[in-house]
Formats: structure tokens, sequence, C-alpha cells
């Protein structure tokens, strides 16, 4: 199997998932998270987005959020935007990149951002303009990506003519989100091989959404096509509040989990890691999807149950 020796891991939970949660998480939980998540290593960090406070309550606190958490040189510190007012925003609160969102299907993204995929483009020209000026990299995330949940099928012809849009707009990075979960791995492999090869000098991110437990399987067809780049959420939390049936991201330790498991590097301490997702569930008062922390990683080893030692047989070859 020909897999990548590292992989980039963006833990999107403070964003992604602190956003749909039905109760504010207080300022200063978000911060201790994050800066956990800092600790065990992660190198990206979705911390939060600066979008409008009605449309997302729960993430009102972004500035306070970004002004509090204790910044590791080396880690990247992310916001999501959706328009100019956003970015200038973010870039006031000192983000070391900047993640536009934007749909697929002009029905999600009139429900998301209240705007048709062309008004939205246009603030993402503004977006880019004041990225520039701060220096700092604008990665453009689309929804949808592989499916809308209001629309159905997404043609991959109208999905690469957006991507030539944004890498115009001067994006350096492409993330394709899974926004409910709909893409299969065969899909992922299709549309990457179409699109990878026309952008030359992008950086892909593959946002997958556990929804239909398929977001595994469709990393590992990606990362088949050379993507090293994954969005995961601490414990599985995550969902677009503006899209029916959305469900968690990839639960990050489960994917680092398996990443570890197959001899590819992180640099993310997997212990820690799970230690953050038992602080998170404390956090949001219930148990999270992810699964290592349940069944603890595939190197752990039982005792024997009474009786049985005494009759193993001696292993050949010692
Ligand atoms: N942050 C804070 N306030 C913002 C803002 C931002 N990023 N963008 C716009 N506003 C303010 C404007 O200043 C204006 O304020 P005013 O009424 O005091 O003048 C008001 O919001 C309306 O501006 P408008 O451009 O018409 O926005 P809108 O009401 O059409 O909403 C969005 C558009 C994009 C701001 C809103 O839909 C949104 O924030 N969506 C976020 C969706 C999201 O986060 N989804 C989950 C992630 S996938
Ligand atoms: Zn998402």
């Amino acid at each position: 199997m020909q897999v990548p020796e590292r992989v980039t891991i963006c833990e999107v939970g403070t964003r992604d998932g602190f956003q749909i949660e039905p109760d504010f998480i207080p300022t200063e939980h978000k911060i201790d998270v994050v800066n956990r998540l800092t600790e065990a290593g992660v190198p990206r960090i979705e911390v939060t987005s600066f979008v409008h406070p009605k449309a997302v309550p729960q993430l009102r606190d972004a500035e306070a959020v970004m002004a509090g958490i204790r910044r590791r040189p080396g880690t990247r510190y992310a916001a999501l935007v959706p328009n100019d007012k956003g970015a200038a925003r973010a870039v006031d609160a000192g983000v070391d990149a900047i993640h536009t969102v934007l749909s697929a299907s002009e029905s999600h993204n009139l429900a998301n951002v209240n705007m048709t995929i062309a008004e939205s483009t246009d603030k993402l020209r503004a977006v880019a303009q004041i990225a520039s000026r701060a220096g700092v990299p604008m990665q453009c995330g689309i929804s949808t990506a592989f499916g809308c949940p209001f629309e159905g099928d997404v043609p991959v012809d109208h999905l690469q003519s957006l991507i030539a849009r944004l890498v115009d707009l001067g994006a350096r990075g492409i993330g394709l989100a899974d926004t409910t979960g709909m893409a299969n791995p065969r899909q992922v492999a299709t549309v990457l091989e179409r699109l990878i090869p026309r952008f030359p000098g992008i950086e892909w991110t593959l946002h997958t959404h556990d929804t239909r437990a398929m977001a595994i399987p469709n990393v590992l067809a990606a990362m088949q096509l050379g993507v090293t780049h994954f969005d995961a959420s601490i414990g599985g939390l995550g969902g677009c509040p503006f899209a029916p049936g959305a469900s968690g991201n990839v639960c990050t330790e489960d994917l680092v989990h398996c990443l570890h498991a197959m001899g590819i590097v992180t640099g993310i301490d997997l212990d820690r890691l799970v230690a953050v997702s038992r602080r998170v569930e404390q956090i949001v008062g219930r148990p999270l999807p992810g699964q290592i922390i349940k069944a603890g990683p595939s190197t752990r080893t039982y005792p024997l149950p009474d009786g049985i030692t005494e009759r193993l047989p001696a292993r050949v070859g010692g």
C-alpha cells in the first residue's frame, strides 16, 4: 500500500465541533482545549470562526479565544471566515492562516452564508486582499464538495471551475469538505485524480465527516493519491448547523491512531490527545463517538484469564 511518510492534521474541533454544541462552551474551556491540543503536538488548529454572532452564537467569543491561547512557535493557528468582515476580524486577532468557507452547491451556500456562490466569491476576493496585505496564507474550503444534502450530486466539472476561481483569487490551499458524509472512497479517488493534476502547487486538504462511517476510508483513498493534509475533530465532535443530517468529523485520535499504526508520522502524542478528548467529554457532558478512547490502542493486550497460562504451549522459535 502506497502511503505518505508524514501527514499533517488540522484540528477543527474547537470550530466545527463547538459551533454546533447546544450549550455555549465557556471561553476559558475553549482556550484550555486549544492549549492542550497545542501541548499534544497538533501542528495546525482551526481555533474558531469569525462569523456573524447571530448565525453562530456558540463562537461569538472568537476574539477572546484567540487572545487567550498560549501559542507555540511552529503551530499554525487559523480561523474560518465567510467574508471580508470576518477576515479583518481574524487578522486583527492575529491568526496565522485564514480558512474561507463557500459551498459547491447554491442551496447550501445560501443556507450557510446567505449568499449565492457568485456573491461569496466576490467577498472572497476582498478576503484574499486582506490576507495578502496581512501576509497570511488563505486556504479556501469548499463545503458539500462531494454532495449536498439539498441538491444531491455535485458535478466534478462545477467543482473544478469553482476551484479555478479560488486559485485565481490567490488560494494557496484548497480544502474539499464532505459536509454531511456523502462521499465514498472511490468517489474521493475519482474526484482527486481529476483535480490534483489540474492545479499544480496547490496544497489539498480533505475535510471529512463520519456521518456514514466512511471518513477514514475516504482519508485512505485520498492518501493513496498523495493528499497529506486532513482535518479532524477531537472526540469526533462537529457538524454544520446549516446542513440537515450533519454529524461529527472524523475523530482526531482515531485517525492519528490509524496513521501511527500504519507507521505514518503525525508529530502528535496520541496519549496526550486521548487525554484532551477525555477533557472535552467532561466539558460537553457526554461521551463522544471516538473509538480509541474506549478501546485503547491496537497494541493494548490484556492479562490471560485464570488457568490459561499453564496450558500455553511453548512458542516455537522462542
Ligand atoms: N462577523 C461579524 N459580523 C458580520 C460579519 C462577520 N464575519 N459579516 C457581516 N457581519 C455583520 C455586518 O457588519 C452587518 O452588520 P450591521 O447590520 O450592524 O451593519 C450584518 O452582519 C449583516 O451583514 P451581511 O453581509 O448582510 O450579512 P448576512 O446577515 O447576510 O450574513 C454571514 C452573512 C456570512 C455573515 C452569516 O450568514 C454568517 O456568519 N454565517 C456563518 C455560517 C457558519 O459559520 N456556518 C458554519 C461553518 S460551515
Ligand atoms: Zn465540517
